[in-house]
């Protein structure tokens, strides 16, 4: 990982501390993301909930590194403008694109097709953004859910929906949160 990459996430993990509204991946999440794009080789990353970028660090250190890109979105644009300069100090402005608008919106109209998508805005419309962006899934596309066990009630139908579908293979991840991982297979 590049010097000026592991500051802007050392900045970001401080910054945490004294806001209430950064809800980031946890760092082994984090880690985890970093570690799945390198080994599936994937190029084109979609990220569902930017916030101030912690994730977006992680994910487009990786994508850069295996030569491609991440698209992020959020709905909030006083995140996505502090996600942006993060992501410039970081030197990963070239590779890392911020949309700001709703997830429901931008989904509709974005091109795909995606290797990687960090699913980690509002809880409830999980399984809408997965059903909205499937057409635009690459086989063997890794799709990360955020949250499973910090809020499981909210998660419990897609989890159950996402195992059920036969156009993926789903698996829970022990980490802290808890993180859905569900890999397409063949087309919807
Ligand atoms: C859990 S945070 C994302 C954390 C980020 N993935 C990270 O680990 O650094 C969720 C984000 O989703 C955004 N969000 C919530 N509802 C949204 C919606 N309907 N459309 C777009 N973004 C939304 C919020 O503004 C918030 O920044």
């Amino acid at each position: 990982m590049k010097t000026e990459i592991l500051r802007a996430i050392e900045d970001l993990e401080s910054f945490m501390e004294t806001v209430d509204d950064a809800l980031q991946l946890p760092r082994e999440s984090a880690e985890f993301v970093h570690a799945a794009i390198l080994a599936t080789g994937a190029k084109r990353g979609l990220e569902i909930g930017t916030s101030y970028g912690y994730s977006g660090l992680w994910a487009g250190a990786a994508l850069a590194e295996n030569g491609g890109t991440l698209v992020t979105l959020d709905n909030d644009p006083r995140k996505t403008e502090a996600a942006a300069a993060t992501l410039r100090k970081a030197g990963l402005s070239g590779s890392v694109e911020l949309k700001t608008g709703a997830a429901l919106d931008l989904l509709a109209t974005l091109p795909g097709p995606f290797d990687y998508v960090l699913n980690d805005a509002d809880k409830e419309n999980c399984r809408t953004y997965v059903e909205l962006i499937a057409d635009r899934l690459s086989d063997r596309a890794v799709v990360l859910t955020d949250n499973t066990v910090s809020h499981a009630d909210q998660l419990a139908d897609f989890v159950t929906w996402i195992r059920e579908c036969e156009d993926f293979v789903s698996i829970g991840l022990p980490f802290e949160n808890g993180m859905e991982m569900s890999v397409k297979r063949g087309s919807c």
